[in-house]
């Protein structure tokens, strides 16, 4: 048996991060894809990354290309392909130019790597990977946003920030939309599973709750111009790996409901099984009156952003 495949669609600032950490995991061999234009930077990251390989010890070969019969036989894709985000614009604003790129992306990708697991990174979020889904036709278990990864991660962060204790020990999810109105669930938040509520008082916990609500625009303030990237593409590569060791990890990420939770025909961010059948399942749990107010402001802002993608 041959090693896996992972191709990187985007070879940008989370595309490359996204290649290093999969090879240093040894996930298996990594293929970089980027436009024509960017082709040499992309031969050139996986150049590079192929001559760390003697110091780090691993034997993942990597390539970049612009050529999309390179992907073939992917047995997992991410894609960050698009503009990120500038100072001054939210997610919504990268619709017009990175839904011209989803689209595209999505019809290469059926043609040449229909048996891969894809998960979109590429923003506005929620947009994206229902247009991917729309255009390519996947099964719903093969297509997935990371979001929910990322966002309840950066509100473990903050715990652990807040607390001195180890982010390792902190459990959280956040779910809904990739935006604004993402719902941390601070009820079930735990640290060594002594429950949050009983560490830090509410007020301050309402400061933390929004500071991840908009945790990627304060990257996006601070580096001027770009968003995150290292988080980001660590989030993807647990999904990622997840799917090829069947891990059956529980984690949330935007999957495309049809019932759960009460929410029809959209992907937004809810508890995931993620193992070797991809999505194998969404997690649904008793939420209170405010968390099924939130969550349903939540799909209001993820059907709007939908609705202007007219798929
Ligand atoms: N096909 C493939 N790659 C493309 C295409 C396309 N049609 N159009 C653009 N790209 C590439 C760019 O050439 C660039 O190398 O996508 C890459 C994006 O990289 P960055 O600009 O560095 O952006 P990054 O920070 O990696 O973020 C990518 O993820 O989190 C989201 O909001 C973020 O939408 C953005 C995406």
């Amino acid at each position: 048996m041959g090693r896996k495949k992972l191709t990187m669609i985007g070879g940008g600032q989370i595309g490359g991060n996204l290649a290093l950490i999969a090879a240093q995991k040894e996930l298996g061999d990594v293929v970089i894809f980027d436009i024509p234009q960017s082709e040499g930077m992309v031969k050139g990251k996986a150049l590079d990354i192929m001559q760390l390989r003697p110091h780090d010890g691993y034997d993942s070969e990597l390539s970049g290309t612009s050529d999309y019969s390179d992907i073939k036989g992917s047995d997992v894709v991410i894609i960050t392909a698009g503009i990120p985000r500038k100072p001054g614009m939210d997610r919504e604003d990268l619709m017009s130019i990175n839904l011209g790129i989803i689209k595209d992306v999505a019809s290469n990708v059926k043609k040449y790597a229909p048996n891969a697991f894809v998960i979109v990174i590429s923003n506005p979020l929620d947009a994206m990977v229902y247009a991917f889904h729309k255009v390519s036709g996947f099964d719903k278990s093969k297509v997935v946003g990371m979001a929910g990864a990322l966002d309840s991660g950066r509100f473990r962060a903050f715990l652990a920030m807040e607390t001195g204790l180890s982010a390792q020990d902190v459990s959280c999810m956040v779910l809904g939309g990739h935006g604004d109105s993402m719902v941390p669930i601070t009820r079930l938040a735990t640290i060594g599973g002594v429950p949050v509520t009983d560490l830090i008082d509410a007020d301050r916990l309402k400061e933390i709750e929004d500071r991840t609500r908009f945790a990627g625009g304060e990257l996006v303030k601070l580096f001027g111009n770009g968003s995150a990237f290292y988080a980001p593409a660590q989030c993807a590569i647990e999904m990622a790996e997840s799917y090829l060791k069947d891990k059956k990890r529980v984690i949330p990420s935007a999957a495309l409901c049809e019932g759960e939770f009460g929410i029809d025909g959209y992907f937004i961010g809810v508890p995931t099984v993620i193992g070797s059948g991809g999505i194998e399942k969404i997690i649904e749990f008793s939420l209170t009156d405010k968390e099924k107010s939130d969550l349903a402001n939540t799909l209001d802002a993820v059907k709007k952003t939908v609705a202007e993608t007219n798929l």
